[in-house]
């Protein structure tokens, strides 16, 4: 075998993309073109996080988006980078982003047939403090014909063709799925590409760490007290679980993707619905969830069952390995 450590036949996320394209019939390349610009987004992104401290990109925008979070810098010159680069690639007609209160519409010239939902920047209150953040987008095929609408965006999760998150860690990886299972590739730096590095992602059936903002226990449904409780002192003489979390939601996911375990941000007397949202957060999440064999729901309901009434809409988010997120909704069940 070839035991050389540069590989001449590399997977990189554009060829996997094309090829994925080339197996379905009557495929035009449209979303092979709106995959490849958002990866260049993405490969900007990457670089202006890597150096925002040192070319004045941190602290705030000096704006408040419309649920209610103060804008960063590296928020606005990253849904700008998206914004752009998907209308150049002539794929989209309509995009909705967390920063910006109304879909965007595709000029009229450079219109093409999927709608995406976007996260620039999630995490953005850990920039300045240099921890991990991310990008998340989910894309789907427009539902109607004629003048794009809001409508077209307002499609359940279970719609999406193809979703997926960048993180920008300690290396930046895309995950990414197109309904037939979830991938990960590793930017290499050095020739500026997306490297396949795990083909065919499966979460693990149990995993030994819980992850949620704790602090706001006060506020918590009993069940999801009670549930904490179990995980920390076990009636079964099992072992406690390790608790996670580090308030960028693609890492939490990340870390849950790749040593199982579960995310949660559920309800709250503060906030009814939790604090993610449905359409460019919870979504595209749930699918690759899913997609690598996972469980993804709002506690009452799957997630991408969730009938979007409009773009910025909450939800109650539980994601993780079955088996944890089977015994969280045995404790809601509970308390029914
Ligand atoms: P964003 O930075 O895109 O607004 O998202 C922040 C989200 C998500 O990344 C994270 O899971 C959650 O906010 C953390 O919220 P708390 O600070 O309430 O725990
Ligand atoms: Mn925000
Ligand atoms: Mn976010
Ligand atoms: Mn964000």
């Amino acid at each position: 075998s070839d035991q050389s450590v540069f590989d001449v036949d590399v997977w990189t996320l554009t060829r996997f993309i094309m090829e994925t394209g080339r197996q379905v019939k009557g495929a035009t390349g449209e979303l092979t073109q709106l995959i490849n610009s958002l990866l260049t987004s993405i490969k900007a992104i990457s670089s202006a996080v890597r150096k925002a401290g040192l070319v004045h990109l941190q602290g705030l925008a000096g704006n408040v988006n419309v649920t209610g979070d103060e804008q960063k810098k590296l928020d606005v010159l990253s849904n700008d980078l998206i914004i752009n680069m998907l209308q150049a690639s002539y794929g989209t007609c309509l995009l909705v982003s967390e920063e910006n209160k109304d879909a965007i519409f595709t000029p009229a010239e450079k219109r093409g047939k999927y709608v995406v939902c976007f996260d620039p920047l999630d995490g953005s209150s850990n920039i300045d403090c240099l921890a991990p953040i991310g990008t998340i987008f989910a894309i789907y095929k427009r539902a109607s014909d004629g003048e794009p609408s809001d409508k077209d965006a307002l499609q359940p999760g279970s719609q999406i063709v193809c979703a997926g998150y960048a993180l920008y860690g300690s290396a930046t990886l895309v995950a990414i799925s197109t309904g037939t299972g979830v991938n990960f590739f590793m930017l290499d730096p050095a020739i500026g590409e997306f490297v396949l590095t795990d083909r065919n992602v499966k979460i693990k059936k149990k995993g030994k760490t819980y992850s949620i903002n704790e602090g706001y226990a006060k506020y918590f449904e009993p069940a999801v007290n009670e549930y904490l409780k179990h995980k920390k002192f076990p009636e079964d003489g099992g072992a406690p679980y390790g608790a996670r979390y580090v308030g960028s939601m693609v890492s939490d996911i990340h870390r849950t993707l790749a040593y199982g375990g579960i995310f949660m941000y559920p309800a709250n007397e503060k906030s009814p619905k939790g604090k993610l949202r449905l359409l460019y957060e919870c979504n595209p999440i749930a699918f690759l969830i899913e997609q690598a064999g996972g469980i993804a729901t709002t506690g009452t309901q799957r997630v991408l069952d969730v009938q979007p009434e409009s773009l910025h809409q909450r939800a109650p988010f539980v994601v993780g390995s079955p088996d944890d997120v089977e015994e969280y909704l045995s404790f809601v069940k509970k308390h029914q």
